[in-house]
């Protein structure tokens, strides 16, 4: 089995898939179930026809696309990711994953080589949180970590519900459908960018994941009292910004005081009301994001925030709720899976560094169904989420090749 990677056409490709944006370039805003995002998904849809994959979408529109293996009825290899992008996001993020996943499979057939297990690509629905403040949609419902009578309940920020966005994409059938048996897969692997600075640090061209960190996302509102900016004595006000900005200090201090690189908390949105220049701000809401790889220490740093939370509410005399959106388990990755792209990096000579995502993935919900692990190529300067995101030709195409190696070594 001759294989190569057609690194000029996968290239371009990522290049045409960063065109469907709602950002100005090098920026990618894709926001699921947006128009642009339905276009980037035909796109793609069109680009595995072209590949003759068989392709499906089920009621969340997560989208399948299979390369049948000689024995059809033999559970599925399944590789992909993500094509949703944050706003004022860069090209890469996921979009390796899918497009590097559907050039692997390109590279297989272009080899001879002819697959046991059918090899299938998946592109899931809204990996990011921005619409539902939800991550992994998609493959939380394939993995029934999330109920479908959940799921109907999310609303976006104006309110509309995910079972009226995904009708009025034309996505029929019941959600409790989207469900997979245990057994649907006997692997997945996910290609993506390292979002972090350490491959380039260490000089090492591949990560192969080992396990995913785990996820907590939270939405805090506080409430005050507004008034006039003028007029409002100081001894008088209960600011809603200035008790949240509080908590924003909690939670870093917090964060910062396990003394574990792991621990990272973030506050990225904060809403406040009403918003005006002179006007007291009597409502604020943010979002709060904590991960770890241990569930001990995330829950040290939660209970510092909600401490504060207590405290807070208590000293400023304001009102504090806090809704808890996920909380989920970290994910130790699938030894067959590991090792096959191990193996499949020894064959062609890379090296490779055995680490962890503190980033979430598709894959940390796959592995609850079946055997799951990542690779990771180097992003510049550990950048992501932010518009100069970059991956090189060669490290994508790298990924691509051993991705397309361990597929081939999991289908047999
Ligand atoms: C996924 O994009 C994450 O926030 O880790
Ligand atoms: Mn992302
Ligand atoms: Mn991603």
């Amino acid at each position: 089995m001759k294989l190569a990677i057609d690194q000029q056409k996968l290239v371009s490709e990522i290049e045409t898939l960063a065109t469907f944006s709602d950002a100005q370039a090098p920026a990618v805003t894709r926001v699921v179930f947006t128009e642009t995002e339905r276009k980037a998904r035909d796109w793609v849809k069109d680009r595995c026809e072209d590949a003759g994959l068989v392709i499906w979408d089920d009621a969340i529109g997560n989208t399948f696309a299979r390369w049948v293996g000689s024995d059809p009825h033999a559970p599925a290899v399944g590789t992909g990711s993500h094509i949703d992008a944050i706003p004022n996001a860069g090209k890469y993020d996921g979009v390796v994953g899918v497009l590097g996943g559907l050039e692997a499979i390109r590279a297989l057939q272009r080899s001879g080589f002819h697959p046991k297990h059918s090899i299938e690509l998946l592109i899931f629905t809204s990996e990011e949180p921005t619409r539902f403040g939800i991550g992994c949609l998609g493959s939380r419902l394939l993995s029934g970590t999330l109920s479908a009578e959940a799921a109907r309940k999310l609303t976006d920020n104006d309110g509309v519900s995910v079972e009226d966005v995904r009708r009025k994409a034309g996505l029929a059938g019941e959600l409790e459908k989207v469900k997979l048996h245990p057994g649907a897969y006997k692997a997945f692997v996910e290609l993506h960018i390292e979002q972090g600075p350490i491959l380039e640090r260490e000089g090492k061209p591949l990560g192969v994941v080992e396990r995913i960190a785990a996820p907590a996302s939270l939405r805090i509102t506080v409430e005050g009292s507004g008034g006039h900016a003028g007029g409002v004595l100081m001894p008088d006000r209960h600011d809603a910004l200035c008790a949240a900005a509080e908590l924003i200090l909690a939670l870093e201090h917090a964060a910062r005081s396990t003394g574990a690189i792991d621990t990272v908390a973030t506050v990225g949105i904060c809403d406040v009301f009403p918003g005006a220049v002179n006007s007291i701000p009597a409502k604020v809401r943010l979002s709060v994001d904590v991960r770890d790889t241990s569930l001990q220490r995330r829950g040290e740093v939660l209970r510092a925030l909600d401490e504060a939370c207590r405290a807070t509410s208590e000293d400023r005399e304001v009102a504090i709720q806090t809704e808890v959106l996920n909380a989920d388990a970290p994910a130790e990755c699938g030894p067959p899976v590991i090792a096959a792209l191990s193996a499949a990096c020894e064959k062609h000579g890379f090296s490779f560094l055995p680490m962890t995502s503190r980033a979430y993935h598709d894959s940390l919900f796959m592995s609850r169904i079946a055997p799951a692990a990542m690779l990771f190529i180097p992003c510049r300067n550990g950048y992501s989420h932010r518009p100069d995101e970059y991956a090189s030709p060669e490290d994508i195409s790298r990924g691509a090749l051993v991705l397309a190696e361990a597929l081939a070594m999991l289908a047999e």
